[in-house]
């Protein structure tokens, strides 16, 4: 600084600093209307620009190891695979800096009850969306429509998420909607992929246990979902020591209202779902067709019964009034004995594989659904074209490879391959669909290379693979061990979900990369990034809170101990520095981000009412609480939204109630 010039006035600089970030954001926002001359990037890390291609298609695989490797079940290290790729050897998965991946992948958490967004094919972790769960960073299941929502879908504080899927539009992903299954409780929400935030969620009666859960392709008719654990129907404490008449559900939940719409009973669990490309068919997996309460009696026989589930009867049934309505549900009988299953038209058809087989996913081209094995180490492949006129269950089965130990899940490339997760062996195996229709049954002979994965993998999924049209390139084996991988961090060990490059599908599989997960995914499904609109604003019109604007904000008594407190917020202040209210008084609290800046969120954070919420760029959110004792409290932003965020504060003054 110069003699002459004199010091410049703090909050003149703090002005200039928020201008030049609001320009930079500008140009993030809307980066077209900017020339490759505009300097906006101010050296401010995270803000470059730049065309993103950078998808790796068609590298030559590395020479890694391919055919079926030692299965790496006592987890001794030391086996194929590294943190990253050497450079040179092949396929990569590093997104430069600023650059952005090429797909979403939505995670399933498992027991945290909540979904996470990881890119695609970096890994790295973009966001995690509260679902069966409490959130304390965003404010879910804290602001009052969160809460609400949540209390309405059972009034549980976790729930245990196992399946996403995206809804679907002539077989392809529209980016509106997402679906999951609450496996606990039996119950499905919905995530809306505008905003990436929980929207719905219904807790279906009659039911415990959802677990297969998936859309009725092509155009998500319903969301589907399979109740597993056999109860009483009703289970209200009537005939509960007899599991003889104990009994499954499957279920239909209407895609936009999200009621549920029919149910169907049937014999054994149902375990997971997955449905033909043409509307018409959807097929459950199943064990204890023995209908056993105890793992022996569970795993008896040789065989259980596949369901494959004629949605258009079920849905002629109902209109026939040929139900039962219990709960307020019409429950169709699906069981073996069902006069429903004794014409021309079964509604369920019951088809032998053996023996508890786990998953079932269908090929891309609707033509076989793939019943995994578990305990038998074969695949099942049953033609779905075969399925409406044949009598004769056998005759639908098109081949049975048989591909290893312990076959889970089945994934594709959409040329030709399948890929298997073996969680005996710990291995993804390859193999080849029409050579496993050629081959005898428990050929191996399909078989084209297996890949070591560490350890234990439970779900496989490639990129798209659930559409008609999947994209090969990156395949992810969500391992349910991680064992040695990973630096030890006590007991609970993280799971690993390992990247592996199948090109397109003329390579050998390489192992690419290792990627610890928080306890617990099971499923992941991948859409690319043309597919997904997220907003970085809010549109107030897509909400029912009213909008606060700086005029509004204020104190207004509603009741003799009510008040409604209306707030703005912006960089960095509160439209409110302080408030009064009574001691005893309900306090609702609507607070608007008056902000149209994307990624400047504010929080709100009461301290001792255990509350804290993030409101973004033109949201509002409200909570209510009671202001049970007399104090001052300091509400202050929990989001580092500028150089004054630490200053960023409103005082709640709670005035003792008199006498
Ligand atoms: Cu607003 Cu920190």
């Amino acid at each position: 600084m110069s003699k002459n010039e004199t010091p410049r006035d703090p909050n003149e600089v703090l002005e200039e600093y928020e201008e030049t970030l609001d320009s930079v954001l500008a140009e993030v926002e809307s980066p077209d209307e900017t020339t490759e001359d505009d300097d906006l990037s101010l050296g401010l890390p995270g803000l470059s620009l730049g065309r993103r291609d950078f998808m790796k298609a068609g590298v030559a695989a590395g020479a890694m190891g391919s055919v079926a490797g030692c299965s790496a079940l006592t987890g001794g290290g030391g086996s194929a695979g590294s943190q990253s790729t050497p450079s040179g050897s092949g396929a990569s998965h590093t997104v430069e800096p600023g650059e952005h991946d090429e797909y979403y992948g939505f995670w399933s958490g498992g027991h945290s009850g909540e979904l996470r967004v990881v890119g695609i094919p970096s890994m790295r972790e973009l966001t995690r969306i509260p679902v069966f769960n409490t959130d304390c960073a965003s404010g879910y299941g804290y602001t009052d429509g969160t809460q609400e929502m949540l209390e309405e879908g059972g009034g549980y504080s976790w729930g245990d998420n196992h399946h996403p899927n995206l809804s679907e539009t002539d077989g392809d992903y529209d980016g509106e909607y997402l679906y999951v299954n609450d496996k606990a409780n039996g119950r499905i929400a919905r995530v809306n992929l505008t905003y990436f935030e929980t929207d719905a969620i219904t807790d279906v009666p009659n039911m415990q246990a959802i677990h297969g859960c998936t859309v009725l392709s092509p155009d998500t008719k319903y969301v589907l979902g399979n109740g597993e654990f056999r109860v009483p129907l009703p289970n209200d404490g009537t005939d509960v020591k007899n599991p003889d008449n104990y009994t499954s559900l499957f279920v239909a939940v209407d895609p936009e209202s999200m009621e549920t719409q029919w149910q169907v009973k049937v014999d054994g669990n149902l375990d997971i779902v997955d449905t033909g490309k043409e509307g018409r068919w959807a097929i459950s997996s199943a064990y204890n067709s023995e209908e056993a309460t105890d793992i022996q009696g569970m795993t008896k026989d040789d065989r259980d019964n596949v369901k494959a589930f004629d949605i258009p009867a079920i849905e002629q049934a109902v209109e026939n009034g040929n139900y039962e309505e219990v709960n307020g549900i019409p429950v169709v009988d699906g069981t073996q004995d069902s006069p429903l299953n004794k014409g021309d038209r079964p509604i369920v058809k019951y088809i032998p594989t053996p023996k508890s087989p786990h998953c079932v996913e269908v090929g891309p081209n609707g033509d076989y659904a793939f019943i995994a094995g578990k305990l038998s180490p074969t695949v099942t492949m049953l033609d779905l074209d075969a399925l409406a006129d044949s009598s004769d269950p056998e005759e639908v089965v098109a081949g049975r490879p048989r591909v290893g130990l312990g076959p889970l899940h089945t994934t594709f490339d959409g040329n030709g391959h399948a890929y298997t997760s073996l969680f005996i062996d710990s291995q993804a195996v390859k193999w080849d669909i029409e050579a496993a229709v050629e081959a005898e049954e428990g050929s191996e002979d399909p078989i084209i290379e297996k890949q070591d994965v560490h350890y234990n993998p439970g779900h496989i999924q490639a990129l798209e693979a659930m559409t008609t049209d999947p994209d090969g390139e990156w395949l992810v084996s969500l391992n349910k061990l991680s064992k040695d991988r990973f630096l030890p961090v006590g007991p609970i060990m993280p799971d690993n979900d390992q990247l592996i490059h199948i090109g397109q599908g003329e390579e050998e599989m390489e192992l690419v990369a290792d990627h610890p997960a928080y306890p617990e995914p099971h499923d992941c499904v991948f859409a690319h990034k043309d597919k997904i609109d997220a907003k970085k604003v809010y549109d107030k019109d897509d909400y029912e809170e009213t909008y606060i604007t700086e005029e509004d904000s204020g104190v207004e008594r509603t009741g003799e101990s009510s008040v409604h407190v209306k707030m703005t917020t912006k960089r960095s202040e509160y439209g409110l520095p302080d408030f009064t209210v009574q001691e005893g008084d309900e306090v609702t609290l609507t607070t608007t981000n008056i902000e149209g800046v994307q990624d400047i969120i504010h929080g709100v954070a009461i301290p001792e009412h255990d509350i804290n919420y993030a409101v973004a760029p033109q949201d509002t959110r409200e909570v209510t609480f009671t202001a049970d004792d007399p104090g001052v409290y300091w509400i202050y932003c929990t989001f580092f939204c500028s150089a004054l965020h630490l200053e960023m504060r409103s005082r709640m003054i709670v005035e003792p109630a008199e006498g």
